[in-house]
């Protein structure tokens, strides 16, 4: 069953949806069940993925690697989303910018923050 906020890829399309709600039933795209992707959260490869969150003045930096993550055509960073409190905000990103996103928050001290980022080839990563 599919559940609030997971991410699921096609296969063949390439098309990638976040679940708004959960529902009792599989997800298909051109005919065939969507992957779930699930949310990792360890890098073991020299790619760094796992979102590192740092309070700012008036929000939050988020970069996406204790190494920048490249940033080319065929790799990139596709989006990070940042989660303070409930409260869920999404940057999407070209292969031309650099790994990071700034998110304006005005909640001065949030009990759980969280981030995502979705790499085109490595998936769906998750740092708190
Ligand atoms: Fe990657």
């Amino acid at each position: 069953m599919a559940k609030k906020y997971e991410v699921y890829k096609c296969e063949d399309c390439a098309c990638i949806v976040m679940l708004m709600d959960a529902g009792s039933e599989d997800l298909l795209c051109c005919g065939k069940n969507m992957i779930h992707m699930p949310e990792q959260t360890a890098d073991s490869s020299k790619e760094k993925h796992v979102p590192i969150i740092k309070k700012i003045d008036g929000g939050f930096e988020v970069k996406v690697g204790s190494i920048p993550h490249p940033m080319l055509e065929n790799h990139w960073i596709q989006w990070i989303e940042l989660v303070v409190d409930g409260q869920r905000m999404l940057r999407e990103l070209g292969s031309s910018d650099e790994p990071k996103a700034y998110f304006s928050c005005s909640i001065e001290n949030p009990k759980k923050v969280a981030a995502r980022e979705y790499c085109n080839i490595h998936g769906l990563w998750r740092g708190e």
